[in-house]
C-alpha cells in the first residue's frame, strides 16, 4: 500500500527484492546507494527495523538522501546523531500499531499463564488419554498484579487492557509519573524497576531500546521477580540478558516468560529454545494486516511530506 502510494505520487520505487526473506546487510544497502548515486540517486530509503542505517549508509545515499522513513516505532537501528549532522530526516510509525502490539502482548501473557503452546503440543502428541483436575494447571490473570515497565503507548493500552478488561492490579515506572493514568487505573508509580520487580505476578517490557535500557532486565533483576511470575517482552530484545534469562528459567527461579523480540535477532539464544516455560514469537507483535498496510501509508506519507519540502508528521530525534 505505502509503495502504491508512492508510485502514484510519481515516485520511482526501488524494492529490495532480496531482502524479503532475510534482512539486508549495511554493505547491501551502501552498495544499492552507491550503485544508483550517478544515474537516478535516492531521495529517500524507506527501512525497517534490521536495516541498520549507519553512517556509511547515509554517506552512500549523500546529497540527494533527505529522509530515512522507518517502517516502526522503534527507531534504535538508525543513527539518528549522524542522520541529524548529515541533515537527513529521520521518522517513524506511532499510534497505527499500538492496538496490535497490545493485543498481542496480552497473547503472550494468556498463552503463558494458561500454558497454551504446552497444551497445542500435548494434543498433538496424542498424550491426552484422559482428563484430570490437575493437567496442565496454569494461572489466572484476573486479580493479579501487573507491572508495567515504560508508560508510553503501547504500555498504557497494556495497561488499559489489564485493568478494564481482566480486573488485575496495575504497577508502573516510567521517566515520567502520570498523575492522571493513576487515577483512571488505580496504578501505582514505583520509581525504579527494583521496586516494581518484586511486587509484580507479571511484568510487561515497554520501553525504547536506548544505552540506558541495555540489558534492562538481567542477572540480578530476575531474581527479584516472584519465583512465580511472567515475564513479558515485546519491546526490543536487547533490553533482556537472554543468557540470564535462560539461566532463571531453567532454575525455576520465575515461572515463565513470553517474548516477541530478542537479543540477537533473528537468531534465539539455544538454551531459551529448549524450554518449556518460555513461548517464543518472531518479532510479530504488529503483524496484522490493518496495523501493516497503515505503517506502509505512514512511512509513506513521511517521505511524500519531506519530499515536497514538508515537515513530515512523524519526526524523531
Ligand atoms: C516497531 O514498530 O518498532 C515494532 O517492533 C514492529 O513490530
Amino acid at each position: 500500500m505505502g509503495i502504491n502510494l508512492l508510485k502514484q505520487k510519481g515516485y520511482e520505487v526501488v524494492v529490495n527484492e532480496k531482502a524479503r526473506d532475510r534482512s539486508a546487510s549495511e554493505k547491501e544497502i551502501i552498495g544499492a546507494l552507491q550503485q544508483a548515486r550517478g544515474k537516478a540517486p535516492f531521495d529517500a530509503i524507506l527501512s525497517v527495523l534490521t536495516d541498520k542505517i549507519t553512517s556509511q549508509v547515509m554517506d552512500a545515499g549523500l546529497p540527494n538522501l533527505k529522509i530515512i522513513a522507518n517502517y516502526a516505532v522503534g527507531f534504535d537501528n538508525i543513527d539518528l546523531g549522524a542522520a541529524k549532522k548529515r541533515n537527513i530526516q529521520v521518522t517513524n510509525t506511532p499510534g497505527v500499531l499500538t492496538d496490535s502490539v497490545a493485543e498481542h502482548t496480552f497473547t503472550l501473557m494468556l498463552s503463558i499463564a494458561h500454558r497454551i503452546t504446552e497444551a497445542d503440543k500435548f494434543s498433538r502428541a496424542g498424550k491426552y488419554k484422559a482428563w484430570g483436575p490437575e493437567l496442565l494447571l496454569g494461572t489466572d490473570l484476573s486479580g493479579k498484579t501487573l507491572g508495567v515497565v515504560g508508560l508510553g503507548r503501547i504500555g498504557s493500552r497494556v495497561a488499559h487492557h489489564a485493568v478494564k478488561g481482566f480486573d488485575m492490579k496495575l504497577i508502573y515506572t516510567d521517566v515520567k509519573q502520570n498523575p492522571e493514568f493513576e487515577l483512571e487505573f488505580g496504578a501505582v508509580f514505583v520509581s525504579t524497576i527494583d521496586e516494581l520487580l518484586p511486587k509484580c505476578d507479571f511484568v510487561s517490557i515497554h520501553v525504547p531500546l536506548l544505552p540506558s535500557t541495555h540489558h534492562l532486565i538481567n542477572e540480578a533483576r530476575l531474581k527479584l521477580m516472584k519465583p512465580s511470575a511472567y515475564l513479558i517482552n515485546t519491546s526490543r530484545g536487547p533490553v533482556i540478558d537472554e543468557r540470564a534469562l535462560a539461566l532463571s528459567l531453567s532454575k525455576g527461579e520465575i515461572g515463565g516468560a513470553a517474548i516477541d523480540v530478542f537479543e540477537f535477532e533473528p537468531e534465539i539464544t539455544k538454551d531459551l529454545k529448549k524450554l518449556d516455560n518460555i513461548i517464543l514469537t518472531p518479532h510479530i507483535a504488529s503483524a496484522t494486516r490493518e496495523t501493516r498496510d497503515k505503517m506502509a501509508i505512514l512511512a509513506a506519507e513521511n517521505i511524500i511530506s519531506a519530499l515536497s519540502g514538508q515537515l513530515p508528521p512523524n519526526l524523531v530525534g
